[in-house]
């Protein structure tokens, strides 16, 4: 059972620059809801209802997101404008969220590392909320579901990827591995690269930001070197779990936004807005 998610909040947002000046870059908007708030919602739909989130400076305003907001509900209720906060209640009321900050900002690795307060001993999902994931008529289940039953299948460290132009591999963690079962969608990592340049990069098979971590990470993640960027790398402490069989590669149904970058924050927006319309 996968019962807590952990999100990696620490961020500065840079590239959204002014609008991330005081407002944290998981709470952008697309249309009307904050980046979190789909992950947090793609969790629940996987069974996920504890929240672990890894927070920074000035990142207030997504503890007050998940919170009653006394003055606003008092003005609101009873009036025609009071569907607009049932969803955000419910998820209120079904989940708990805690906290912990992230000090200083040392990589991906570092923030999974400091909500190992918040996790414990077992298994846990990550989900990094710039990478909007969605479901597709194709298939009606999110992202992190479709992960929880490949872990119950092979009980190791999950990566969920995607296949990227060739030029894009410095973007992303990149793995190579084998399939396994016969399958087309699940392999068995055999090695993973932090952004490596597309001269280098074993294959085109980038992961995207969801993870399903056995605790062990933790331990392995105190003795990682700073690695690409100088920055502690969840994906070379996954390699060390990887040394070992552990580590299944999942290519997902679905589609994703990268809304880390303005093009995919765009893309997303009208992606989003074209199912209202
Ligand atoms: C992080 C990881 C990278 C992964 C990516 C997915 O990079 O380090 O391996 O491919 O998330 O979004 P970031 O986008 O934080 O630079």
């Amino acid at each position: 059972m996968i019962n807590k998610c952990l999100f990696p909040a620490a961020g500065y947002g840079t590239r959204f620059l002014p609008a991330t000046k005081a407002t944290p870059k998981e709470m952008l908007p697309i249309l009307t809801k904050p980046l979190i708030q789909y992950g947090v919602e793609e969790a629940v739909e996987a069974g996920i209802h504890t929240m672990a989130i890894v927070t920074g400076r000035g990142k207030r305003a997504i503890e007050d997101h998940f919170d009653t907001s006394f003055e606003l509900e008092q003005q609101i209720e009873g009036t025609s404008k009071e569907h607009l906060l049932s969803e955000i209640r419910s998820l209120i009321s079904e989940c708990t969220f805690s906290y912990t900050r992230q000090r200083e900002m040392k990589g991906l690795g570092h923030a999974i590392l400091t909500g190992e307060t918040l996790i414990g001993n077992e298994p846990f999902a990550v989900i990094l909320a710039d990478d909007l994931c969605t479901n597709t008529p194709d298939c009606a289940q999110g992202i992190l579901s479709q992960m929880i039953k490949v872990y119950e299948k092979y009980q190791c460290s999950i990566v969920a990827i995607e296949e990227v132009p060739l030029d894009q591999t410095n973007k992303y963690g990149i793995i190579a591995g084998n399939p396994v079962d016969g399958t087309d969608n699940i392999y068995r990592v055999t090695d993973m690269i932090e952004k490596p340049d597309p001269k280098e990069a074993p294959t085109n098979m980038a992961i995207i930001g969801r993870y399903i971590l056995t605790p062990d990470i933790f331990n392995i993640l105190k003795e990682t070197p700073a690695g690409k960027g100088g920055e502690i790398q969840i994906t070379d402490a996954l390699l060390e779990q990887a040394k070992q069989g552990n580590v299944i590669a999942y290519k997902f149904d679905g589609k994703r936004f990268d809304c880390g970058s303005i093009d995919g924050f765009v893309e997303a927006t009208n992606y989003f807005y074209g199912k209202t319309i």
